[in-house]
């Protein structure tokens, strides 16, 4: 029944890197098609490394990983394989992550990625009904002016991005680094987001929302080491989009059932539940609810809440998220949920 439930409930997906959808096997597939030799004898060989000790010891794989993306058809079937999860886990708008520096330091132009995204979240968006936001995000390890030169190469697909955001090794790497490249998306009407608060300390998610004026945090689960953040955060509702399979495989948590999402909801934040790079941890964001449903014993009615924070912290306007909520309190009815 509850499994059903979390299937059944409409949800946005608000912490997906498009580029951590990757399988394995389309590694594989695409780099026979590039004539790119792998450092993996196979698919499995490969998922066998996927055993992290930490966020960069996971980037590192990553970043690799992405060498096999080299034409517009290989974005497009990355992007194609993402939304056909997506869709069958019951998501009805997503707004992904890329990472134009990955591609662009390789000598991969931003029409190559960007078409094969887009062409694909359109015929997505056709077969599956699933909406889309897309936010651009800036390598945080690279300079503070190789983000200003990203966002000025994006400018010409401008219309198609709402959001910018920060992503790659948090430590070392503070939200303050990056001020006037935010302040320059913002001054374009770009919204922002950054990753804060995962492996850095909850100054960061302080440094976003005053420095940078992020909408939303990334993971943000850090929080809890400062409790005026947390008063604030629920205050203010700002949302976290929190990745809980990552997490774990990162160890930012031990295990699940270490998890702070259950505290964090019940303190009245409004949290999210998304799956990160699913290619990379072992989920999509389904198989994230129901590992959280499991290791922390939420109620149907805290499920029902996910769901419908996804859809508020989602950059949808305000008449799309009220055909979703009311979609949502009608299919928790229907399953014999009690909602507010
Ligand atoms: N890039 C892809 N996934 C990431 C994560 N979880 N944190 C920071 N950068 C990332
Ligand atoms: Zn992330």
């Amino acid at each position: 029944m509850s499994t059903d439930l979390i299937t059944a409930l409409p949800k946005a997906e608000l912490h997906l890197h498009i580029e951590g959808t990757l399988e394995p096997e389309m590694v594989f597939r695409l780099a026979a098609r590039h004539g790119v030799k792998l450092a993996y004898d196979s698919v499995e060989a490969l998922r066998a490394a996927y055993d992290f000790t930490d966020l960069q010891s996971f980037l590192d794989l990553y970043y690799a990983g992405a060498d096999v993306l080299r034409d517009e058809q290989d974005f497009y079937d990355m992007t194609r394989a993402y939304l056909a999860r997506a869709a069958a886990d019951g998501v009805v708008h997503v707004e992904p992550f890329f990472d134009p520096q990955t591609h662009t330091a390789r000598g991969i132009g931003f029409e190559v990625f960007m078409s094969g995204i887009l062409r694909a979240l359109a015929d997505g968006e056709r077969e599956y009904g699933i909406s889309w936001r897309l936010i651009l995000c800036f390598l945080r390890h690279l300079s503070a002016d190789e983000a200003m030169a990203t966002l000025e190469a994006a400018l010409p697909w401008r219309a198609s991005i709402t959001a910018v955001g920060l992503d790659s090794s948090e430590r070392g790497h503070p939200p303050s680094k990056f001020v006037a490249v935010f302040d320059r998306a913002r001054a374009l009407g770009l919204l922002s987001v950054a990753h804060a608060g995962e492996e850095g300390p909850p100054a960061y998610i302080v440094e976003a929302l005053d420095l940078l004026h992020v909408r939303r945090i990334d993971h943000g689960v850090r929080c809890v080491e400062d409790a005026a953040l947390v008063e604030r955060l629920a205050r203010e509702r700002i949302p976290l989009t929190v990745c809980p399979l990552s997490n774990v495989k990162l160890r930012v948590f031990q295990r699940a059932a270490d998890h702070n999402l259950k505290a964090l909801l019940e303190r009245g934040l409004c949290v999210t539940v998304n799956s990160d790079d699913p290619a990379y941890f072992g989920g999509y964001v389904g198989d994230n609810y129901r590992a959280m449903q499991q290791a922390l014993g939420l109620s149907d009615a805290q499920i029902v809440q996910l769901a419908r924070n996804s859809i508020e912290a989602s950059f949808l306007d305000a008449a799309a998220k009220q055909r979703w909520l009311a979609r949502i309190t009608e299919v928790a009815t229907a399953h014999g949920v009690a909602t507010p």
